[in-house]
């Protein structure tokens, strides 16, 4: 899973130090509900983070589109997120501007569901299935928005975002312009998309699901993989969901390594040429480890939870060790899943 977001980063912005109270003022007025050095622990699901020098709750697109001309006018960095589901935020926080996509209208059209960035992923899945769709029932349980599901090609049961988008309504910041792009050109991938490759904002997803023939065996369904989430993975703590991405491969010459090399990973996972990262930290014996208030699951070696007062420092330093460990052991060089922001 991950967020809607975006991260300015022309070079200007490496002489960036701190906004002038003048141009905190231009925003205040411009943007009445703005707020000023909001922590961001409120907004993260992982209860970490300093605070965002400023924090804006976009109602809709237009306000989101000037706060960001602004920021571009005077030069301030900025990031956009949607539900802060899958965010590790720096302890020192976000000098710039953030903005959370504050906008979340779903419109169900027969097949076909048209959904603000800002939607939480989990409510357009349990709404489709009770208006008899089939197709999105894998998210019932998701994390994050829909803006981010699409920025990460969120996905879990089997199920994922690029089946079922059908276009993808965005501002590209290269131009500042308004896009619509098809699925085709969105670049699904593995937890990936053009999204994460050219700077966008993600506006809304217009996506196409099927009518269900037994809406009764699409809830039964939906209800079992909240139950499989349940069982295997930690629920009710504070976490940022998986940490890492699975390790995926198409190169038979890899798959040849790894049967020889590493002989104790299961089958299934070679033949699917996806390796779980959780099952790696659980190989390496990290899972319960402990850094401060961070810790990995007993559950699912792929999550970290924040048992009260984490630091963001703790987080990467349990993640820097994991995925040193696994690149020691197994020659497997992990990738993060969650957006670090403000490091
Ligand atoms: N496993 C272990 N120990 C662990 C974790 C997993 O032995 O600590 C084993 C499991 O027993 C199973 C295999 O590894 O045999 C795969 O585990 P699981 O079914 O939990 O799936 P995963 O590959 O670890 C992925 C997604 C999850 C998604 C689940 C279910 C990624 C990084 N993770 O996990 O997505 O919910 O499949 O579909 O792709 C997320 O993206 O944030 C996320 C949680």
């Amino acid at each position: 899973m991950s967020e809607n977001q975006v991260n300015q980063g022309s070079d200007d912005m490496l002489y960036y130090v701190h906004m002038t109270p003048e141009q905190i003022q231009k925003f205040q007025k411009n943007f009445p509900s703005i707020l000023v050095n909001e922590p961001m622990s409120k907004h993260t699901n992982m209860r970490i983070g300093g605070p965002a020098e400023l924090y804006l709750t976009a109602t809709d697109a237009d306000e989101l589109a000037d706060a960001v001309e602004m920021a571009n006018k005077e030069t301030i960095p900025f990031y956009v997120f949607g539900g802060g589901s899958n965010l590790l935020v720096s302890d020192e926080g976000y000098k710039g501007l953030i903005i959370q996509i504050g906008f979340r209208d779903v419109k169900v059209r027969e097949k076909t569901v048209i959904v603000d960035a800002g939607a939480i992923t989990s409510a357009v899945a349990r709404q489709s299935v009770t208006e008899g769709l089939e197709g999105l029932e894998w998210a019932g349980t998701l994390p994050g928005t829909i803006g981010g599901a699409v920025y990460g090609n969120s996905g879990c049961w089997g199920g994922e975002m690029k089946d079922v988008v059908v276009t993808v309504d965005a501002i590209k910041l290269a131009d500042n312009k308004r896009v619509v792009y098809p699925n085709a050109q969105c670049r699904f991938g593995y937890r990936d998309s053009l999204f994460k490759h050219e700077p966008h904002i993600i506006l809304r997803a217009t996506l196409g699901l099927k009518t269900a023939t037994d809406p009764a065996s699409v809830k039964a369904r939906m209800d079992e993989y909240a139950a499989q989430r349940k069982q295997s993975q930690p629920f009710t703590e504070s976490s940022a969901g998986c940490m890492f991405k699975n390790f995926t491969f198409q190169d038979e010459s890899e798959l040849e390594r790894l049967k020889n090399d590493v002989k104790e990973i299961p089958p299934e996972m070679l033949a699917k040429k996806s390796i779980s990262a959780g099952w790696l930290v659980a190989q390496i014996g990290m899972k319960g480890e402990r850094i401060g208030d961070a810790e990995i699951s007993d559950k699912h070696g792929n999550f970290i939870l924040n048992l009260g007062n984490a630091r963001a420092q703790d987080v990467l330093m349990l993640t820097s060790k994991a995925k040193m460990k696994i690149r020691d052991e197994y020659n497997i060089m992990l990738e993060d899943e969650v957006e670090l922001v403000g490091f």
